[in-house]
């Protein structure tokens, strides 16, 4: 380490010296957070002397990248719809996929609307539900999740984005907390379910080095990556039965689970409307199911 000033490393020695080491794009994303200043600085200043302290901190970084931690982890944070999301190693990263979701569900709300429950399942970092929040205004908003850890950092998101008050969170295995409280809903004619429940199978998880520091919590679904899936349909039907509610699920999934899932969908609706989005790559990502 160089101490004594005049002497600092500067942004081209820095990336001289690691660039064989690390990815470029997450060297000097770090650099640009380190020192506080865009990605645009870190290219067209390389003259510019790191302090010690942010040598420190840049290599403390490199080192946690090395071995394998996501860039959102080491930050503590992930940007999801245009907002900055709290991540940790209990919540999932937002991917940028999950945007569809906000997007097409903004899509289903027409002016009729007004009296609207929107319910996000396995909520998460909230960066779903948040989002929704933040574009829509009228509207009653639930989110729940079975780690109370990640609801915390939920419920912090929702402050900093200033819509707290108007999101409930609920702990608990899916919408089982809206099913044990049906005063949360019952108003309502119109129920809007939102969820990027887990929908991976233990093998994919295996075979995928980039979601290791992921929580398990958040990735697996069993043999065929469904588990949630199937359970969640038998409680929107005891919903549907029970409170003859308008409902419209938005679900995200793996692309090769769409026939199945189709079929487990109409095996529990079988008058359901199910539509198919893809994802900017061109994969069947989102299943809206209309009931
Ligand atoms: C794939 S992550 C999605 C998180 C967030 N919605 C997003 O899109 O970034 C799935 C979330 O579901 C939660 N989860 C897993 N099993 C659950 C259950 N039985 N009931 C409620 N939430 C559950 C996990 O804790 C995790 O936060």
């Amino acid at each position: 380490m160089i101490d004594s000033p005049g002497n600092y490393m500067t942004i081209s020695e820095v990336k001289q010296k690691y660039y064989k080491k690390i990815d470029l794009l997450d060297l000097e994303l770090i650099i640009s957070r380190v020192i506080k200043k865009p990605r645009e600085f870190v290219l067209t200043h390389p003259e510019f002397k790191l302090i010690t302290n942010y040598e420190l901190r840049i290599t403390n970084y490199i080192d946690r990248r090395l071995k394998g931690e996501p860039l959102a982890y080491i930050f503590g944070e992930k940007e999801f719809y245009g907002l900055n999301f709290k991540v940790n190693k209990n919540t999932l990263i937002p991917r940028p996929e999950t945007e569809l979701m906000v997007d097409e569900t903004i899509k289903q709300l027409t002016i009729n609307n007004e009296q609207l429950t929107i319910i996000d399942i396995g909520t998460g970092s909230g960066c779903i539900i948040i989002s929704l929040a933040k574009q829509l205004a009228n509207y009653k908003f639930i989110a729940t999740d079975i780690s109370r850890t990640a609801l915390r950092v939920a419920r912090q998101n929702a402050k900093i984005h200033k819509v707290n008050k108007r999101i409930k969170f609920l702990n608990g295995n899916l919408l089982k907390p809206v099913l044990n409280n049906k005063k949360l809903i019952i108003d309502n004619c119109k129920l809007i379910i939102v969820s990027n429940l887990p929908y991976l199978t233990p093998a994919q998880i295996k075979n995928s080095s980039s979601i290791q520091c992921e929580p398990k919590l958040a990735l697996n679904a069993g043999k065929d990556g469904l588990k949630y899936y199937r359970q969640l349909f038998k409680q929107i039907k005891l919903l549907v039965t029970g409170y003859q509610l308008s409902v419209t699920a938005l679900i995200e999934i793996d692309p090769q689970q769409t026939a199945k899932l189709k079929k487990i969908i109409k095996n529990n609706f079988p008058k359901a409307k199910i539509k198919i989005k893809k994802d900017l790559r061109g994969l069947n990502r989102l299943v809206i199911i209309q009931l």
